[in-house]
């Protein structure tokens, strides 16, 4: 009876957590509330302005946890931490801790880890100095409550800082959520390479190829091309790897590259360009209407010209899901109607900016 009487009074998480880039939010919310609604769950999404995330909450009177099993982060495109959360918490500055450790008790939830985050801007940055100095107490507080423990099914405990005063907690389960602090993949920039954009395609590989896989997926000696190429960041990406590459653009290639003699520049238009045999990869990194982009991939694809490809979606609009969710579907569909099995992901990148990463590859 005392049991029950404690899990009734557990306080159940009714929402669903997520980070983006900040400027993002409204697009993810759109996301996130289509995705949800598909799998016939309704909700309310708040997307606040700048803020870096986005707070699902959940109408059913199913909990949250089982919605965020079914809405993989690895799905979604603009999301990238997904987690389950509690209300968010105002916070006094006499005491901060005590509220926080008022509702993990109070959820019951138990852990093996806990990460401070906040959003990736200037203000964010600034609550590093708060987050330091909370670290050590909390952690110690919540092992004697018996929430922070060594083995508790690999479960982490996050704190989304959006100010001094506001703090949202969230539940993160291995499998389903990202590894890296914020969600985020730093990477070092190669002083070689010709363009900083090389470290979209470095993190797209990251992203969409296992690193168990690089060595036969990105191996020395495939063919590849390189669509709107110059001056070369992502042509630099494929002859580190060993390839073959075909750049196409009109514009110049850097000379360090071309003396590689890995790279073949043409100068060319790249939506009518033909490779003249089947490739291992095509990459695309054209600033041009997304719509018109995906038509150009569609067109490889269906052809098989070649196994696998990375291209960029710019979008410079307001209603950045809505133009996604319509190109990414019309290409689903076009390979489905030509009998291609293939695996479509799309992922707004860090290295992104108002742009996303779309994969593919081949199964046949
Ligand atoms: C964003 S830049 C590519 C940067 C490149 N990925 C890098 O890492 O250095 C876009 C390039 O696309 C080229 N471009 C635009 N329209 C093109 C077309 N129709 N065919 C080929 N290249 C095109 C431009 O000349 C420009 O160099």
């Amino acid at each position: 009876m005392a049991t029950a009487t404690r899990q009734e009074a557990r306080l159940r998480p009714d929402r669903l957590l997520f980070y983006c880039r900040p400027g993002f939010e409204a697009d993810l919310a759109a996301e996130v509330t289509e995705r949800a609604g598909s799998l016939g769950w309704s909700g309310e999404a708040e997307a606040f302005s700048l803020a870096g995330c986005v707070d699902f909450r959940v109408d059913a009177a199913q909990p949250a946890n089982e919605l965020h099993r079914q809405l993989r982060l690895a799905d979604l495109v603009f999301a990238r931490q997904s987690l389950v959360g509690l209300p968010p918490l105002p916070l006094s500055r006499e005491d901060r801790l005590t509220p926080i450790i008022e509702q993990v008790v109070a959820s019951g939830w138990s852990f093996e880890a806990i990460r401070h985050e906040t959003p990736d801007t200037n203000e964010g940055k600034a609550l590093a100095g708060l987050i330091k100095a909370l670290t050590r107490p909390l952690e110690s507080l919540l092992k004697k409550r018996g929430a922070l423990r060594r083995k508790a099914g690999g479960r982490w405990l996050h704190l989304f800082w959006r100010d001094g005063d506001r703090v949202q907690l969230g539940m993160s389960f291995p499998g389903n959520r990202s590894e890296l602090p914020g969600g985020i993949r730093r990477l070092k920039f190669p002083q070689s390479a010709p363009s900083r954009s090389t470290l979209k395609l470095e993190e797209a590989w990251h992203e969409f190829v296992p690193r168990d896989a690089w060595s036969e997926r990105l191996a020395e000696g495939m063919q590849a091309a390189d669509l709107g190429a110059a001056p070369g960041g992502w042509t630099w990406q494929l002859v580190q790897r060993g390839m073959h590459v075909f750049a196409i653009d009109n514009g110049p290639m850097d000379e360090g590259l071309m003396a590689t003699g890995l790279v073949e520049h043409l100068r060319e238009d790249g939506f009518v360009w033909e490779p003249p045999y089947r490739l291992d990869w095509l990459v695309c990194d054209i600033v041009d209407k997304p719509a018109r982009v995906t038509a150009m991939m569609e067109r490889w694809l269906v052809r098989r010209w070649c196994r696998e490809a990375v291209f960029n979606l710019k979008l410079p609009m307001k209603r950045r899901w809505e133009t996604v969710s319509r190109c990414l579907s019309g290409l689903a569909e076009a390979l489905d109607d030509a009998g291609i099995r293939a695996t479509i992901r799309c992922r707004h990148l860090y290295h992104d900016r108002e742009e996303v990463t779309v994969h593919v590859r081949l199964l046949d």
